[in-house]
Protein backbone atom coordinates (compact mmCIF):
# COMPACT_ATOMS: atom_id res chain seq x y z
CA UNK A 1 0.00 0.00 0.00
CA UNK A 2 1.30 3.64 -1.10
CA UNK A 3 0.98 6.48 1.45
CA UNK A 4 -1.83 7.83 -0.95
CA UNK A 5 -4.04 5.21 -0.02
CA UNK A 6 -6.49 4.76 3.28
CA UNK A 7 -5.61 3.24 6.03
CA UNK A 8 -7.62 1.33 8.41
CA UNK A 9 -5.74 2.02 12.33
CA UNK A 10 -6.89 -0.11 14.52
CA UNK A 11 -6.20 0.57 18.71
CA UNK A 12 -6.74 -2.03 21.57
CA UNK A 13 -7.51 -0.72 24.87
CA UNK A 14 -6.90 -3.28 27.26
CA UNK A 15 -7.08 -4.01 31.33
CA UNK A 16 -4.30 -6.07 31.90
CA UNK A 17 -3.96 -8.09 35.31
CA UNK A 18 -0.27 -7.52 36.81
CA UNK A 19 1.99 -10.50 35.94
CA UNK A 20 0.07 -12.79 33.78
CA UNK A 21 1.09 -11.73 30.22
CA UNK A 22 -0.28 -14.98 28.64
CA UNK A 23 -3.64 -14.30 30.11
CA UNK A 24 -2.98 -10.36 29.30
CA UNK A 25 -1.91 -11.61 25.67
CA UNK A 26 -5.21 -13.90 25.15
CA UNK A 27 -7.31 -11.24 26.02
CA UNK A 28 -6.06 -8.81 23.72
CA UNK A 29 -6.63 -11.57 20.79
CA UNK A 30 -9.70 -11.98 22.06
CA UNK A 31 -10.87 -8.58 21.56
CA UNK A 32 -9.12 -8.04 18.36
CA UNK A 33 -10.79 -11.34 16.85
CA UNK A 34 -14.06 -10.63 18.52
CA UNK A 35 -14.24 -7.61 15.73
CA UNK A 36 -16.45 -8.67 12.81
CA UNK A 37 -13.67 -7.94 10.34
CA UNK A 38 -10.40 -7.97 11.89
CA UNK A 39 -8.29 -7.18 8.90
CA UNK A 40 -5.91 -3.97 9.98
CA UNK A 41 -3.21 -1.66 8.29
CA UNK A 42 -1.79 -0.76 11.49
CA UNK A 43 -3.00 -1.74 15.45
CA UNK A 44 -1.72 -0.53 18.09
CA UNK A 45 -1.15 -1.71 21.59
CA UNK A 46 -1.06 -0.20 24.75
CA UNK A 47 3.00 0.18 26.60
CA UNK A 48 3.55 -2.15 28.76
CA UNK A 49 0.24 -4.28 27.79
CA UNK A 50 1.09 -7.82 29.03
CA UNK A 51 2.65 -7.24 31.84
CA UNK A 52 0.82 -4.73 33.77
CA UNK A 53 2.62 -1.30 35.17
CA UNK A 54 2.78 -1.00 38.73
CA UNK A 55 6.18 -2.66 39.24
CA UNK A 56 7.33 -3.01 42.87
CA UNK A 57 10.84 -3.82 42.31
CA UNK A 58 13.49 -4.05 39.81
CA UNK A 59 13.30 -8.25 40.45
CA UNK A 60 9.55 -7.79 39.31
CA UNK A 61 10.80 -5.86 36.19
CA UNK A 62 13.71 -8.74 35.81
CA UNK A 63 11.36 -12.07 35.94
CA UNK A 64 8.82 -10.16 33.72
CA UNK A 65 11.80 -8.45 30.75
CA UNK A 66 11.93 -10.22 27.83
CA UNK A 67 14.89 -10.33 24.63
CA UNK A 68 13.38 -8.73 21.40
CA UNK A 69 12.82 -11.93 19.84
CA UNK A 70 10.74 -13.01 23.13
CA UNK A 71 6.47 -14.27 23.47
CA UNK A 72 5.74 -10.90 22.72
CA UNK A 73 7.21 -10.44 19.65
CA UNK A 74 5.87 -14.00 18.63
CA UNK A 75 2.44 -12.83 19.96
CA UNK A 76 2.67 -9.60 17.70
CA UNK A 77 3.71 -11.71 14.89
CA UNK A 78 1.17 -13.65 15.07
CA UNK A 79 -1.19 -10.58 15.22
CA UNK A 80 0.44 -9.22 12.43
CA UNK A 81 0.28 -12.60 10.36
CA UNK A 82 -3.54 -13.04 10.67
CA UNK A 83 -4.57 -9.27 10.25
CA UNK A 84 -2.00 -7.83 7.90
CA UNK A 85 -0.87 -4.90 10.07
CA UNK A 86 2.00 -3.63 11.01
CA UNK A 87 1.35 -4.28 15.28
CA UNK A 88 3.32 -1.77 17.72
CA UNK A 89 3.08 -2.98 21.28
CA UNK A 90 5.56 -2.32 24.65
CA UNK A 91 7.09 -4.53 27.08
CA UNK A 92 10.19 -4.45 29.20
CA UNK A 93 12.85 -5.41 26.79
CA UNK A 94 16.16 -6.68 27.93
CA UNK A 95 19.15 -4.52 27.23
CA UNK A 96 22.75 -4.99 27.72
CA UNK A 97 22.92 -2.42 30.61
CA UNK A 98 19.23 -3.24 32.26
CA UNK A 99 15.95 -3.07 31.39
CA UNK A 100 14.13 -0.85 28.77
CA UNK A 101 10.36 0.59 28.95
CA UNK A 102 10.22 -0.36 25.81
CA UNK A 103 7.96 -1.00 22.26
CA UNK A 104 8.40 -3.15 18.68
CA UNK A 105 7.19 -2.29 15.24
CA UNK A 106 6.23 -5.59 13.89
CA UNK A 107 5.49 -6.73 10.32
CA UNK A 108 4.86 -10.60 9.62
CA UNK A 109 8.39 -11.95 10.30
CA UNK A 110 10.15 -8.68 10.63
CA UNK A 111 11.10 -6.60 13.38
CA UNK A 112 10.59 -3.53 12.03
CA UNK A 113 12.22 -1.20 14.68
CA UNK A 114 12.31 -1.51 18.71
CA UNK A 115 12.80 2.32 20.34
CA UNK A 116 13.42 2.03 24.57
CA UNK A 117 11.86 4.96 26.07
CA UNK A 118 13.66 8.20 26.30
CA UNK A 119 11.23 10.12 29.28
CA UNK A 120 10.49 7.53 31.91
CA UNK A 121 7.92 8.65 34.25
CA UNK A 122 7.94 8.51 37.83
CA UNK A 123 8.62 5.74 39.28
CA UNK A 124 9.37 4.03 36.31
CA UNK A 125 13.22 5.68 36.77
CA UNK A 126 13.76 3.48 39.63
CA UNK A 127 13.35 0.32 37.68
CA UNK A 128 14.49 0.82 34.10
CA UNK A 129 17.11 2.47 31.63
CA UNK A 130 16.56 5.20 29.98
CA UNK A 131 17.03 4.74 25.89
CA UNK A 132 19.52 6.87 24.07
CA UNK A 133 18.67 6.60 20.63
CA UNK A 134 16.53 8.60 19.02
CA UNK A 135 12.75 8.44 18.71
CA UNK A 136 12.61 5.99 15.31
CA UNK A 137 10.99 6.85 12.29
CA UNK A 138 10.76 3.51 10.14
CA UNK A 139 9.43 3.15 6.54
CA UNK A 140 5.70 0.69 6.28
CA UNK A 141 3.68 -0.26 3.32
CA UNK A 142 1.65 3.03 4.29
CA UNK A 143 4.71 5.47 4.74
CA UNK A 144 6.75 6.67 7.76
CA UNK A 145 5.75 5.65 10.99
CA UNK A 146 7.21 7.35 14.17
CA UNK A 147 6.90 5.35 17.62
CA UNK A 148 7.00 6.93 20.85
CA UNK A 149 5.68 6.11 24.22
CA UNK A 150 3.53 7.74 26.90
CA UNK A 151 5.37 10.54 29.08
CA UNK A 152 7.00 11.19 25.89
CA UNK A 153 4.22 13.12 24.71
CA UNK A 154 4.93 16.08 27.54
CA UNK A 155 8.47 16.85 25.40
CA UNK A 156 7.35 18.37 22.51
CA UNK A 157 10.41 18.24 21.06
CA UNK A 158 9.83 14.49 21.16
CA UNK A 159 6.91 14.10 18.49
CA UNK A 160 8.10 17.25 16.81
CA UNK A 161 11.52 15.24 15.99
CA UNK A 162 9.03 12.55 14.40
CA UNK A 163 7.35 14.64 12.45
CA UNK A 164 10.72 16.63 11.16
CA UNK A 165 12.00 12.74 10.37
CA UNK A 166 9.03 12.36 7.69
CA UNK A 167 6.33 10.33 10.04
CA UNK A 168 3.08 10.85 8.82
CA UNK A 169 1.91 8.79 11.57
CA UNK A 170 2.66 8.50 15.24
CA UNK A 171 1.94 5.13 17.35
CA UNK A 172 1.71 5.93 20.84
CA UNK A 173 1.38 3.47 23.34
CA UNK A 174 0.57 4.66 26.92
CA UNK A 175 -0.63 4.05 30.25
CA UNK A 176 -2.07 7.55 31.07
CA UNK A 177 -3.03 8.52 34.32
CA UNK A 178 -2.69 12.14 33.59
CA UNK A 179 -6.12 13.32 33.20
CA UNK A 180 -4.80 15.84 30.88
CA UNK A 181 -3.23 13.36 27.61
CA UNK A 182 -6.08 13.21 25.46
CA UNK A 183 -6.58 16.78 25.30
CA UNK A 184 -2.82 17.60 25.03
CA UNK A 185 -2.43 15.16 22.40
CA UNK A 186 -5.10 17.27 19.65
CA UNK A 187 -2.17 20.10 19.92
CA UNK A 188 0.52 17.93 19.77
CA UNK A 189 -1.09 16.84 16.61
CA UNK A 190 -1.79 20.19 14.82
CA UNK A 191 1.12 22.04 15.84
CA UNK A 192 2.77 18.64 13.82
CA UNK A 193 0.40 18.19 11.40
CA UNK A 194 0.54 14.11 12.21
CA UNK A 195 -2.24 11.67 12.81
CA UNK A 196 -1.99 10.78 16.50
CA UNK A 197 -2.89 6.88 17.44
CA UNK A 198 -2.29 6.55 21.53
CA UNK A 199 -3.41 2.93 22.82
CA UNK A 200 -3.75 3.49 26.09
CA UNK A 201 -4.97 1.04 29.31
CA UNK A 202 -7.52 1.01 31.85
CA UNK A 203 -8.28 -0.61 35.23
CA UNK A 204 -6.61 0.07 38.67
CA UNK A 205 -3.54 -1.03 39.60
CA UNK A 206 -2.81 -0.73 43.64
CA UNK A 207 0.44 -3.24 44.40
CA UNK A 208 3.50 -3.43 47.36
CA UNK A 209 1.13 -0.52 49.69
CA UNK A 210 2.35 2.09 46.97
CA UNK A 211 -0.77 4.72 46.00
CA UNK A 212 -3.17 3.19 43.26
CA UNK A 213 -2.83 4.30 39.83
CA UNK A 214 -6.40 4.69 37.69
CA UNK A 215 -5.49 4.50 33.89
CA UNK A 216 -7.31 6.79 32.22
CA UNK A 217 -8.35 4.82 29.13
CA UNK A 218 -9.51 7.59 26.13
CA UNK A 219 -7.30 6.23 23.71
CA UNK A 220 -7.68 7.99 20.79
CA UNK A 221 -7.08 8.31 16.95
CA UNK A 222 -6.38 12.48 16.11
CA UNK A 223 -6.02 13.73 12.27
CA UNK A 224 -3.55 16.92 11.51
CA UNK A 225 -6.17 19.04 11.61
CA UNK A 226 -7.30 17.76 15.62
CA UNK A 227 -10.36 16.16 14.63
CA UNK A 228 -10.58 13.27 17.03
CA UNK A 229 -11.83 10.88 15.05
CA UNK A 230 -12.17 7.99 17.38
CA UNK A 231 -11.82 8.08 21.06
CA UNK A 232 -12.51 4.81 23.54
CA UNK A 233 -13.95 4.85 26.80
CA UNK A 234 -12.52 5.69 29.98
CA UNK A 235 -12.98 2.59 31.82
CA UNK A 236 -13.99 -0.24 29.66
CA UNK A 237 -11.58 -2.28 27.64
CA UNK A 238 -12.50 -1.61 24.26
CA UNK A 239 -11.37 -1.63 20.47
CA UNK A 240 -11.54 1.88 18.67
CA UNK A 241 -10.97 1.53 14.70
CA UNK A 242 -10.54 4.46 11.81
CA UNK A 243 -9.85 4.84 8.44
CA UNK A 244 -7.17 7.75 7.97
CA UNK A 245 -5.04 9.17 4.94
CA UNK A 246 -1.84 9.48 5.69
CA UNK A 247 -0.88 11.71 3.14
CA UNK A 248 -3.08 14.25 4.65
CA UNK A 249 -0.12 14.89 7.23
CA UNK A 250 2.12 15.70 4.23
CA UNK A 251 1.29 19.64 4.53
CA UNK A 252 2.64 21.52 7.16
CA UNK A 253 0.31 24.46 6.13
CA UNK A 254 -2.22 25.98 8.42
CA UNK A 255 -3.06 28.71 6.10
CA UNK A 256 -2.08 29.63 2.94
CA UNK A 257 1.22 31.49 4.09
CA UNK A 258 1.58 29.77 6.99
CA UNK A 259 3.65 26.62 7.07
CA UNK A 260 4.00 25.09 10.68
CA UNK A 261 7.62 23.97 9.36
CA UNK A 262 8.60 26.55 7.04
CA UNK A 263 8.18 28.55 9.49
CA UNK A 264 10.34 27.49 11.95
CA UNK A 265 12.97 29.95 13.47
CA UNK A 266 15.10 27.30 15.64
CA UNK A 267 18.04 30.16 15.46
CA UNK A 268 15.82 31.68 17.43
CA UNK A 269 14.52 28.99 20.14
CA UNK A 270 18.28 28.64 22.29
CA UNK A 271 17.56 29.26 25.66
CA UNK A 272 20.21 31.70 25.64
CA UNK A 273 18.33 34.64 23.85
CA UNK A 274 15.50 34.53 26.33
CA UNK A 275 17.71 36.17 29.35
CA UNK A 276 15.13 38.17 31.76
CA UNK A 277 15.77 41.77 30.85
CA UNK A 278 17.00 41.66 27.49
CA UNK A 279 16.32 44.58 25.80
CA UNK A 280 15.23 43.45 21.83
CA UNK A 281 16.41 45.56 19.38
C1 LIG B 1 3.57 7.10 31.63
O1 LIG B 1 4.51 7.56 30.97
N1 LIG B 1 3.30 5.81 31.63
C2 LIG B 1 2.70 8.00 32.39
Amino acid sequence: MSSAHALRVTVVQNNPSFGTPEKNRKDVEDLLFSQKDPSSGLIVLPELFATGYQFVSKEEVGTLSEPEDGPTFAFLSSVSKRTGAVVVGGLPIQRKNGISNGALAVLGDRLLVSYDKVHLFDRERDFFVEGHSPLPVVETPFGPLGLMICFDWLFPEALRSLALGGATVVAHPANWVLPFGPQGMILRSVENRVFTITANRVGVEERGGLAPLRYIGESQIVSPKGEVIARADSSRPEIITATIRPEEALSKKVADKSDFFAQRRPELYSPALTQPGRKSS
